[in-house]
């Protein structure tokens, strides 16, 4: 091309003002390219290290066998991800800086049919999916089904909270479940709006409850412990804030603790909680509460009966304390927005009354 050739053999001082300007830019390119792999370095480094810090709730750190197979998988798979994401950016890098449009560069000619090219980059992902489907299958054979003679818990999940029946003793409970150590427990799922998905990233993978169906597994711990679970799947804006909580008990201290929660509520001796329980019957809470031993199966909020022996509130978006309860029925909406909690215009006696009677309910 005449331009090209014109423009290599001419070196007026403009034009190495102009190599200098256009040097400048690529040191800058470089810079600014050095600084991203920086923070992309350091964001990948930092995401599994959080992820691995010793908490209730890690995907990292499975308790039972298939919950420590799953994690196995996901790790592989992450690592499998992570090879072929710094090969193909690093192509990409390359490229871009390798065959980067320099001054005088005419229009490059296309390339067609780079037949061993295409082959590799659709046999290599091939194989890869193979391999992931081969070795996901006795991930798969690890979530066994529940022997016939399990203790059963039901699990049905509302927006936004957890309900946990246990037909055996006629108890109930919310947000978080006891289960003995060491024995498997069938798990029924159901839902009592839309679809959520049961979720302890220490004990098993997910399952979904869904609307008008029943689907049954197994859960199982090995040792004693709290365990972090969430809801995994959007049911709308408190999505985030459903969160659940097993207890894994021996089996005498689970059998108190079921024992005690299908006792009826205890009657209050305190007059402020006294006064609490009867504002608390003028409001309609029970409308939605149910607070007694008659266990209402239609029961549309948490069951009451014995919120004052949970370490939570609000599905998990609270310590059970009575301050914590006290914002929590002054202002719902405050602290977790969208909820189907309505806000109560209760002055600062009447609320610490009821706050008083319900904390009491053991
Ligand atoms: Cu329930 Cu997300």
């Amino acid at each position: 091309m005449p331009g090209v050739a014109k423009q290599a053999c001419t070196s007026s001082p403009r034009s190495s003002r102009e190599s200098m300007s256009q040097r400048t830019r690529i040191g800058q390119s470089y810079h600014h390219a050095r600084r991203l792999g920086a923070i992309l370095a350091v964001l990948l480094g930092l995401v599994p290290t959080l992820a691995l810090a010793q908490h209730p709730g890690s995907v990292f750190d499975g308790a039972t066998p298939q919950a420590r197979s799953i994690s196995d998988y996901f790790v592989l798979v992450l690592i499998l991800a992570a090879v072929v994401f710094v090969i193909v950016e690093g192509l990409l890098v390359y490229v871009l800086l390798r065959f980067r449009a320099r001054p005088g560069d005419g229009r490059p000619r296309p390339v067609f049919e780079k037949q061993h090219l295409e082959i590799t980059w659709t046999v290599i992902p091939i194989l890869l999916v193979a391999l992931l489907f081969v070795l996901m299958l006795p991930v798969m054979g690890a979530a066994e089904d529940a022997p016939p003679d399990a203790y059963t818990v039901t699990a049905i999940g509302h927006q936004f909270w957890w309900e946990f029946r246990y037909p055996e003793q006629n108890a109930i409970a919310a947000n978080e479940m006891h289960i003995p150590v060491g024995e498997k427990i069938r798990l029924r799922l159901q839902s009592a709006d839309v679809i959520h998905s049961f979720w302890i990233p220490r004990l098993n993978g997910k399952l979904d409850l869904i609307p008008g169906q029943t689907n049954e597994w197994v859960l199982e711990a090995d040792t004693p412990g709290e365990y972090m679970g969430q809801c995994a799947e959007l049911c709308g804006v408190q999505h985030a804030w459903m969160l659940l909580r097993v207890f894994a008990q021996p089996r005498p201290e689970f059998d108190a603790w079921v024992a005690q929660q299908a006792q009826p509520a205890a009657a209050p001796t305190d007059p402020t909680a006294q006064q609490g329980a009867e504002i608390f019957r003028q409001q309609a809470c029970g409308n939605c509460h149910t607070i007694s031993g008659s266990h209402d199966p239609g029961g549309v909020a948490p069951n009451l009966t014995h919120v004052g022996s949970r370490t939570t509130l609000a599905a998990g978006a609270l310590t059970n304390t009575a301050e914590n309860m006290r914002r929590w029925i002054h202002n719902p909406q405050d602290i977790k927005p969208g909820a189907n909690m309505p806000t109560f215009k209760l002055s600062d006696a009447e609320l610490n009354a009821v706050v008083t009677y319900l904390e009491g309910l053991k």
